[in-house]
Parts: C-alpha cells; sequence; structure tokens
C-alpha cells in the first residue's frame, strides 16, 4: 500500500498526519507553540518553533506507524497564509515572522495605493492592499528595520520555509503566493510591475509552482532525522484555507465551505477569476490547476473563543482536566443551555482588527449589551455567536457577487461543535455539512501529493476517491429569525463605533 503525508503549519499548532493512500488516517501528531503580541495589533511567531514542530511530528508519525519508508511515496504541507520569514545569506532566520493576523502595517498599505492606483493593484494581484499580507509587512521591515531589509536574501511564507528545510528549495505555490500580493493572480505567476513599483528584487522570491506538482526531494539529513526515505517528494501543498478546501472537497463551482479556526473563513470555489470590486472578500489561485477561489476572513474566530477561554475559564479547563475530556466539550456543552441571542447579548470579534467587511485595522472586540443576567455561559455564546455573525457577513458578500452555494461544509476545530454549526445554518439560512474525515488542511496536501505522486489524476479524481459526505444541520427557523433581528444591531455597533476606534488606535 501507498502512504501520503500531509503538515499543516497551523497558528497554535503543527499537525502532521500519515494517511493511507486511501485517505484513511494511520497516525497523527501536533505540537503546539506561542504566538508574541509585543504590541497590541501586532503578531508573531518564531520560524524555529515550526522547524521543531514540524521534525518533532514527521519523526513521531513515521515511527509510530510502522510502516516501511519506501511506501511514503509524498510529503504536501499547508500552513498560515502571509507570515513573512526573512533568511540571510547564510539561510538563518533574521527576525520572528509578522504573521497574517498583524495589523502594524497601516501606513505601508497607505503607500502602497500611493504607488500605484488601488484599481491596479485589484486588476493584477486580484485584492486591494491589504494590511495581513506580505507586501505590506516588506515594506514594513524595509522602513522600520533597514538592517534586516539589507541582510535578507530569501522571502517565504511560513510553508514554504519548512519546505527549504525539507528539500533545500526556495519554492512556493500558486495558492499561499497569491496571499503575498506581489502574485499577477490572473496568470498565475510573480507580476513584474508590481515587483518594480516595490522595487522588491525578484531573487529574493521562490519559484512558483502549482500546488500539485513536486517542488522538490526529502534532503538526505532530514531524511535521516525523521526516519523517511531520501527522495521523498514533496508538492508545492497549499496556504491553509486552499488545502482545506481540497480536504473538504471543495473542489468545484457550487460547492464552499466555512472554516472556524484561529481564523474563520467562507470559502466558494470558482472556475473563472472573481473579483468584489471593494475588495472585501479576497480572491486567489486555489488549488486545483487552472481554478481560483474567493473567500471571506473572520480574524479572530477560534482565537476569540481561545482568548475567552484562555483568560477566563480556569473552571472549564481544571473540569475538563479532572475528567479527561476536551475543554471546548465542556463550552458546547454549556452554550448549548443558553438561548439564541445570548438574552441580549452581542460580541463582536474584532481582537486583531478585521479584514471582511470592514478592512479596517483598528476596530477592537467589544460586548455590548452586558447585563447582571447574564453568565459566563452567556458570554461564550456571544462569543461564537459574534463569530457566525462576522462569517455571515462574509455569506453575505459572496451572495452579493453572484457565487451560487448549493454545498456549505464546515470544518476547523469550530467547525466541530454541533451548536456552532447550527449558528451557521441558522444565520446562512441553508444546510451546513460536514465530511468524515476531520483533517482538513493536512488532508488536503496528502491528497496533492497524491495527485504529484501519480497515484491520482487529478485534484477532483482524488477528492471523489477520498472524501465522503457525513452529517447535515439544517436551518431552525425561529432562531433564524431572531438572529436576523440581532445581525442588523450587529452590523450597525461597528459603524457607530469606527470613528471611536480610530481615536483609540491614535493614543
Ligand atoms: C487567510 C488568513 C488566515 C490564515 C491563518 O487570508 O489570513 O486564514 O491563513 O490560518
Amino acid at each position: 500500500m501507498n502512504y501520503l503525508i500531509g503538515i499543516d503549519v497551523g497558528t497554535s499548532a503543527t499537525k502532521t498526519v500519515l494517511f493511507e493512500e486511501g485517505g484513511k488516517v494511520v497516525v497523527s501528531a501536533s505540537w503546539e507553540y506561542p504566538l508574541y503580541q509585543p504590541q497590541n495589533g501586532w503578531a508573531e511567531q518564531r520560524p524555529e518553533d515550526w522547524r521543531e514542530a514540524v521534525l518533532k511530528t514527521l519523526s513521531k508519525v513515521v515511527k509510530e506507524s510502522g510502516v516501511l519508508k519506501e511506501d511514503i511515496k509524498g510529503i504536501g504541507i499547508s500552513g498560515q497564509m502571509h507570515g513573512l520569514v526573512m533568511l540571510d545569506g547564510d539561510n538563518e532566520v533574521i527576525r520572528p515572522s509578522i504573521i497574517w493576523c498583524d495589523q502594524r502595517t497601516g501606513e505601508e498599505v497607505e503607500d502602497m495605493q500611493k504607488i500605484m492606483p488601488r484599481k491596479r493593484w485589484i486588476e493584477i494581484t486580484a485584492n486591494p492592499p491589504l494590511t495581513g499580507w506580505t507586501a505590506a509587512k516588506i515594506l514594513w521591515v524595509r522602513k522600520h528595520e533597514p538592517e534586516h531589509y539589507k541582510s535578507c536574501r530569501h522571502i517565504l511564507l511560513p510553508k514554504d520555509y519548512i519546505r527549504y528545510i525539507l528539500t533545500g528549495v526556495y519554492a512556493t505555490e500558486v495558492s499561499d503566493a497569491s496571499g503575498m500580493q506581489l502574485l499577477d493572480v490572473a496568470k498565475r505567476c510573480w507580476s513584474e510591475e508590481v515587483l518594480h513599483k516595490l522595487d522588491i528584487d525578484p531573487d529574493l522570491l521562490g519559484t512558483v509552482y502549482e500546488s500539485c506538482e513536486v517542488t522538490g526531494t526529502l534532503l538526505p539529513e532530514i531524511a535521516a532525522q525523521t526516519g523517511l526515505s531520501a527522495g521523498t517528494k514533496v508538492v508545492g501543498g497549499a496556504g491553509d484555507n486552499a488545502a482545506a478546501a481540497v480536504g473538504t472537497g471543495v473542489v468545484r463551482d457550487g460547492t464552499a465551505f466555512t472554516t472556524i479556526g484561529t481564523s474563520g473563513v467562507v470559502f466558494a470555489h470558482s472556475s473563472q477569476i472573481t473579483i468584489d470590486p471593494r475588495g472585501r472578500v479576497h480572491t486567489c489561485c486555489c488549488a486545483v490547476p487552472g481554478a481560483w477561489h474567493v473567500m471571506g476572513v473572520t480574524q479572530g474566530a477560534g482565537l476569540s473563543l481561545k482568548w475567552f477561554k484562555d483568560n477566563f475559564c480556569q473552571d472549564y479547563i481544571e473540569e475538563a482536566e479532572k475528567q479527561g475530556i476536551d475543554v471546548y466539550d465542556l463550552i458546547n456543552r454549556d452554550v448549548a443551555l443558553v438561548k439564541a441571542g445570548s438574552d441580549k447579548l452581542l460580541y463582536l470579534p474584532y481582537l486583531m482588527g478585521e479584514r471582511t467587511p470592514h478592512l479596517d485595522p483598528d476596530c477592537r472586540g467589544v460586548f455590548f449589551g452586558l447585563s447582571a443576567i447574564h453568565t459566563k455561559a452567556h458570554m461564550l455564546r456571544a462569543v461564537m455567536e459574534g463569530v457566525s455573525f462576522s462569517l455571515s457577513d462574509c455569506n453575505d458578500i459572496l451572495r452579493e457577487m453572484g457565487i451560487e452555494v448549493g454545498e456549505m461544509m464546515a470544518c476547523g476545530g469550530g467547525g466541530k461543535s454541533p451548536v456552532w454549526r447550527q449558528m451557521l445554518a441558522d444565520m446562512y439560512d441553508c444546510e451546513v455539512k460536514t465530511v468524515e474525515q476531520t483533517e482538513g488542511p493536512a488532508l488536503g496536501v496528502a491528497i496533492l501529493a497524491g495527485v504529484g505522486c501519480g497515484i491520482y489524476e487529478s485534484v477532483e479524481a482524488a477528492c471523489d476517491a477520498m472524501i465522503s459526505k457525513d452529517k447535515s444541520t439544517g436551518p431552525d427557523r425561529g432562531q433564524a429569525e431572531l438572529y436576523k433581528k440581532y445581525h442588523s444591531i450587529y452590523k450597525k455597533l461597528y459603524e457607530d463605533l469606527k470613528d471611536s476606534y480610530k481615536q483609540l488606535a491614535s493614543l
């Protein structure tokens, strides 16, 4: 039997999974690392932590699986998008990675619009200049840390730094490269015009591949360290959202998914390039060759719930430890007992600013309507509902753009929660489905590896063979109507607070 490995370099942890070629999980391992927030709105991680997590989890799955190394045919890598990794001439990491949810680049985004009209940015990169995307981060380092920029010889995305560690190759692939704002998204190659305008040397960037193409093979020293064969193929892989799409079978028009991980994303496949002229949702190349996707992003989705749990739920954490269960199962149990609408409590999930629909790095989180009636369970439910309202904003824009979604899948940690899926079904007013395979991005890139190694003839054929539908949650009419009323207050709150957010940011 052939085996495939998928690696997902996430924000809270790296997850590495060894699959049978049919998609069944053999062994899975994960390794957590910290997120550093040196200032309000900043977010950094250490690429060295990702490297350690990948090497540890790879060695663990290979060892525990007992599978012959010759039978492991390929590896796919997925990861958080947009993070900036800079290497010097000795291939050492120059500074911590400024990651996707960092919001320090407001000024650089303004500079980018002066360098080239917003309209031209959208024509080439399919998106307006965005604070969280890589180009603005590069400009920030060049302006604020010129010595770092001067010593930089390679610019890589998080998962592409891991590719370099595994294979020694400097490369990327179209889905993740789309989120750098340096790619001509329609033509699927680096944009000479953008690189010229920003005065970025193209030699700093890796070679661009399609997501299922083989980009290199394992270095002998890495093979020895992890128990794999030197020569094991590493394919392009994909940014975590494009990878989750493959892992949930969202590879044809009419299909979409919502993921609730650290970020939240509503993602629709599109065989034609479709762009929101207002730039509220992103258009990127997807992992299926010759196709694209449109996605709306909630910056603080699972991040909001984790923040609340870590800071205010020590009792839940201790109880879960005592019972030997997942703390989120306890949270879900209590949230399910609170009525829809959380007894008139609303939460705005803008802990790290917001992308869709506001593109506002300065907005911040809010609980609105707190009363002495409210308990911790109300606040937890309000957090989950607030995240769902934000995802619903994303879904509304896809509908407004005329993107027909016949099938909405749910995935990510939050997608496993029946109560969260019910909120999505009520607010979207449609069925929300899951797939049996819950490995999302790791499975997605293992599938891409299967295609790259010739086990499957196309991404679509691999998904048909490897992915099967599971549960379906339909809307509750009464709750759907109620949520419409809450959603209109939720939307108005941002408009009412917009100026105050700017004032707060300027203090
Ligand atoms: C997408 C985005 C996030 C990250 C983190 O644009 O920034 O979804 O990929 O997972």
